[in-house]
């Protein structure tokens, strides 16, 4: 929202929130307190705000103010209930959808930002045209391709924006005003419009062929490391053939993230109520392979350290799903941990934006989702330490685990760190960022994703 802002000046943007402690914090004066970390976005914030960018927590006078509202809430994986653990949970749409029909007095159209199972805007639609003041609405799927780290860079310069609206006099209407303000900046050509279902669709449908190249290669990789192939070298072969591409051929310890996982059970979700099957097992496989990833990688550090990691101290770089970011939802980095903490191991984590609590937070949520007893979950979050420097993670360690590949990773000072680590110095690069010859010959012992370690 704050992008619109910044390219239509002449359109007043008002966020809003329930919560009062996120709408101060975008309305801090210090900018390096905005609830998100996300590069450039300070910068467009600071622009904006006070002219035609506005966060506030009155959500019915901003409703009733507005021509057009966007609804941008959580959509998590349901926890409870029918499709627990795959489908969405649309609590928080719904209740946008509620009290919109209840405060608005006057037409409005509203657009589904949050990612939604196809066939939302429906259920939305009915709700709103149950609104007791007569006003008309039109109900538009406007998905976000946005990746996190450049989501900035990705808004000013979109490889395409995709409107969905019913194909009716008024729901052109609606397409067509929401086309003009995208158009203030996109190329038309760009702008794609299609019906809401497809729209809604297609964005499940994007994520899923994005998640299945990762974990394409990351299969090819167990084979590359078997067999003595380098994946790097393979994925450079194969991404050069026009048809294919050398983007999202990246190998790693596994994708994370708020998008790729919950959109691919949605999908599976979806296709198992339409009876598709077929068609679900095989998106299901996406996510058993990224499983497998991570689980493999912290096999091979048990392994690795002479099959026992009880006691010893593993040192982790980067707990966020990816570099430039702060988020760490569904980020391998939970699941690596803890797999070694069930296994004894102390971890010690070293990443330049996210907070030990957070750490904590995530471990802790998925050992309750786990049904694991308190006495678990407490003598495993007591194992999980972290630090403020990359090399102070590494003190005394037995083995590194690279996690996330931030930029400041490739540049310590190994030298240094191999001194201060227990032997032998294991590096297990779960993000192939850095130099492998270089490591063994200063003397770690150094493991590389898809790559056999004999070569
Ligand atoms: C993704 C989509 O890219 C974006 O279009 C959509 O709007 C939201 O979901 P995001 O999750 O922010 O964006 O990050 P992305 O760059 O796609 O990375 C997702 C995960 O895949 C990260 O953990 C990343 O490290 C991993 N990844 C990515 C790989 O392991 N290898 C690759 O080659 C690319």
């Amino acid at each position: 929202m704050a992008v619109i802002a910044r390219q239509c000046p002449n359109i007043k943007v008002t966020v809003v929130d329930i919560s009062e402690k996120r709408i101060a914090a975008w309305n801090d004066a210090n900018l390096d307190n905005l609830p998100i970390y996300e590069p450039g976005l300070a910068e467009v914030v600071a622009e904006s705000r006070g002219k035609n960018l506005f966060f506030s927590t009155e959500v019915d006078k901003a409703i009733q103010e507005a021509d057009m509202i966007f609804i941008a809430v959580n959509t998590p994986t349901k926890t409870y209930g029918k499709g627990k653990g795959m489908a969405a949970d649309l609590t928080y749409v719904e209740q946008c959808a509620r009290r919109i029909a209840e405060v608005a007095t006057s037409d409005k159209i509203v657009v589904e930002k949050s990612t939604l199972p196809v066939r939302t805007a429906e259920a939305i639609q009915t709700i709103l045209e149950h609104s007791p003041h007569g006003a008309q609405f039109e109900v538009l799927s406007n998905p976000e391709f946005l990746a996190e780290g450049t989501a900035i860079a990705d808004l000013f310069q979109s490889d395409r924006v995709l409107i969905g609206g019913r194909r009716t006099p008024h729901g052109e209407q609606a397409v067509q005003a929401l086309v003009d303000i995208y158009a203030n900046w996109i190329p038309r050509e760009k702008i794609v419009t299609t019906n809401v279902w497809s729209s809604e669709l297609s964005k499940l449908v994007s994520n899923a062929f994005l998640a299945q190249r990762i974990s394409s290669i990351n299969s090819i990789s167990a084979l590359c490391e078997a067999t003595g192939a380098n994946v790097e070298e393979v994925a450079t072969a194969v991404g050069k053939d026009n048809r294919i591409g050398p983007k999202f051929l990246k190998a790693s310890v596994g994708f994370g993230g708020s998008c790729f996982q919950k959109d691919i059970l949605n999908l599976v979700y979806l296709c198992q109520q339409y009876g598709l099957d077929e068609v679900a097992d095989y998106w299901k496989g996406v996510i058993t392979i990224n499983d497998y990833q991570k689980n493999r990688f912290a096999s091979r550090i048990q392994q690795a350290l002479f099959n026992t990691v009880n006691g010893k101290k593993i040192a982790f770089w980067g707990w966020a799903f990816k570099k430039d970011t702060n988020d760490t939802r569904e980020s391998a980095a939970i699941y690596v941990a803890d797999q070694l903490l069930s296994e004894g191991a102390e971890i010690v984590v070293y990443d330049p934006k996210v907070s030990l609590v957070r750490m904590q937070l995530d471990l802790q949520t998925l050992l309750e989702y786990r049904g694991e007893t308190e006495t678990d979950i407490n003598g495993k979050l007591a194992k999980l330490q972290s630090v403020d420097s990359a090399e102070a993670a590494c003190t005394k360690a037995h083995a590194l685990a690279v996690i996330t590949e931030w930029d400041v990773f490739q540049t310590q000072d190994f030298e240094t760190i191999y001194t201060q680590m227990e032997k032998p110095a294991f590096v297990f690069d779960g993000r192939k960022i850095l130099n492998y010859k270089q490591l063994q010959s200063i003397g770690f012992t150094a493991y590389e994703i898809g790559k056999a370690t004999e070569d």
